[in-house]
């Protein structure tokens, strides 16, 4: 028997998953680290510190499954999108890697986009300049840090990291090179136009593949280190998100994945590339070859519901902790009491600014139509139906594009609640399925690893092989008619914050130089 070991580099932990030939999930574990806010607006990581997860959560999957190095075909390797580890001569870390949830970038942005200009960004890389992603990140580093930037020989994504640490390689694959701004996403190839226009050398970018392509194998230190064999192929992988559409089956046309995991994206398969004429959605290359896909990415979505959990929901986890249930479980149940609409409380779910569909940096969270009747399970209620308008926000943008929604399939932590994946079938109008799989993106990854070792000829032959919908959430008519409602005051209360988001904004930033010069 062959295994296949799938690692996902998440933001909150690094996941190993191993999967047998056709499919079945033999061992699954997790490591954490922590996430760093040194400033607001600043979400930073140590490289290392992924390097020691997947070293822990390798050996842990392995010894527990019993699964012998050799039985191992191939390795798939995931991760957060748009992060930036940046490398010295020796390969070592210069500083923390800035995540694709840190805001600081605005400046550059703009910069890059005045440098490169608007039209030319939009026709290399099929999307606008966005604060989350790589370029921003390493123009900053030049703005703000130049005796970092100085060092600077190389720079890698997250999981590219991982993957220099276990083969030796400086490689990365399409899906997830798309988020760096940096790509000729048509193409398929890094961009000159951009390169040029930035003036950052080629070398420093690691070699890029298609994803279920071999890009190098496990080297005998990383052996030593992971318990693997040496000379175990590992492929290119994904991104999170495409990685985690291959783990879900959205690799044709029609078929339409929502994933609520701490960011909320609606994903879609395309065979050629298509763009949002107001750029409000990701056109990105998928993991699938020669396909790409398009995606609303919402920054807070079950990072809404973990905030709620984390501020007032105190009671909720002890209790919990004492029945050893998931908290998540005994909110969503007090949620349930609440009526749809949460009674007139409407949710903004923009904790950490907004991607789809306003890409604000300093957009922010609200509760809008708190009275004396609102209490706890209102609140939970209000959350889980924020998020749910902002992923029809998401939608209304791609089946605006003339992309089909045939079928719309739920995944990530929020599709483990029943009562959440009905809220999101009521309020999108679509039936929302579920899979016999939620593994993720190391899901997705491990296929991509069995295409690469042979085991299966394309990747929608390994989806096909795997992948069956066990569960579907039908929309109930009335409230979807309320929701509609619901849904256009949600929007209608964005429009008329615009403003006094960036007056906030500017606020928070006088109090913090204010805190700096104090000290
Ligand atoms: C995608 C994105 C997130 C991160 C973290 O564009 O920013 O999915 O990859 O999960």
């Amino acid at each position: 028997m062959s295994y296949l070991l799938g690692i996902d580099v998440g933001t909150t932990g690094t996941r190993a998953l191993l999967i047998d030939e056709q499919g079945a999930v033999v061992g699954s574990h997790a490591t954490e680290y922590p996430l760093y806010t040194p400033r607001p607006n600043w979400a930073e990581q140590d490289p290392r510190d992924w390097w020691e997860a997947t070293v822990g959560s390798v050996r842990a999957v392995t010894s527990e499954a019993g699964a012998a190095p050799a039985e191992i075909a191939g390795v798939g390797l995931s991760g957060q999108m748009h992060g930036s580890v940046f490398l010295d001569a020796s390969d070592e870390v210069i500083r923390p890697a800035l995540l694709w949830c840190d805001q600081r970038t605005a400046r550059q942005c703009e910069a890059i986009t005045d440098t490169v200009g608007a039209d030319d960004v939009v026709s290399e890389t099929l999307n606008p300049v966005l604060t989350g992603f790589t370029a921003p990140k390493i123009i900053w580093l030049r703005d703000e840090e130049p005796e970092s930037y100085a060092r600077v020989r190389r720079i890698l994504l997250p999981k590219d990291y991982v993957r220099l640490r276990l083969t030796g390689e400086y490689a990365t694959e399409v899906s997830d090179a798309s988020g760096t701004s940096l790509l000729n996403v048509p193409q398929r190839r890094w961009s000159d136009v951009m390169l040029d226009r930035l003036e950052l050398p080629v070398e420093w970018l690691p070699q890029v593949y298609e994803s279920p392509e071999v890009s190098g194998v496990i080297t005998s230190e990383a052996a030593e280190l992971t318990g693997l064999a040496a000379g175990t192929p590992v492929v290119g992988g994904g991104g999170d998100q495409a990685a985690g559409a291959v783990g879900n089956g959205i690799v044709r046309g029609g078929v339409v994945s929502v994933s609520t995991g701490t960011s909320g994206v609606v994903f879609a398969h395309l065979d050629e590339p298509a763009v949002d004429e107001r750029l409000r959605t990701h056109t990105f290359c998928h993991a699938v070859p020669g396909k790409w896909h398009v995606m609303g990415v919402m920054l807070s979505a079950g990072g809404s519901l973990r905030w709620l959990r984390d501020t007032i929901c105190g009671d909720e986890v002890a209790v919990a902790r004492l029945m050893d249930r998931d908290p998540y479980d005994l909110m969503t149940e007090e949620a349930a009491q609440a009526p749809a609409g949460s009674e007139g409380l409407v949710f903004l779910p923009y904790l950490t600014g907004e991607r789809t569909p306003y890409p604000n940096p300093n957009a922010r969270g609200l509760f809008f139509g708190l009275s004396l009747r609102h209490g706890k399970p209102h609140l939970i209620r209000a959350v889980l139906e924020g998020v749910a308008y902002g992923l029809r926000d998401s939608f209304e943008i791609i089946e605006a594009m003339g992309v089909e929604v045939a079928e719309v399939r739920a995944s990530g932590g929020g599709a483990r609640s029943g009562l959440w994946r009905q809220i999101q079938s009521d309020v999108t109008g679509h039936p929302h399925s579920i899979i016999n799989v939620d593994e993720g993106p190391a899901y997705g990854v491990a296929l991509l690893a069995a295409v690469g070792a042979g085991i299966y000829e394309s990747v929608p032959e390994a989806c096909d092989a795997t992948i069956r919908v066990v569960e579907t959430a039908r929309v109930d008519g009335d409230r979807h008619q309320l929701y509609r409602r619901y849904h256009r005051l949600y929007q209608e209360l964005y429009r008329r914050l615009e403003e006094s988001f960036e007056v906030a904004a500017d606020l928070v930033q006088r109090s913090v130089a204010q805190a700096g010069e104090a000290q």
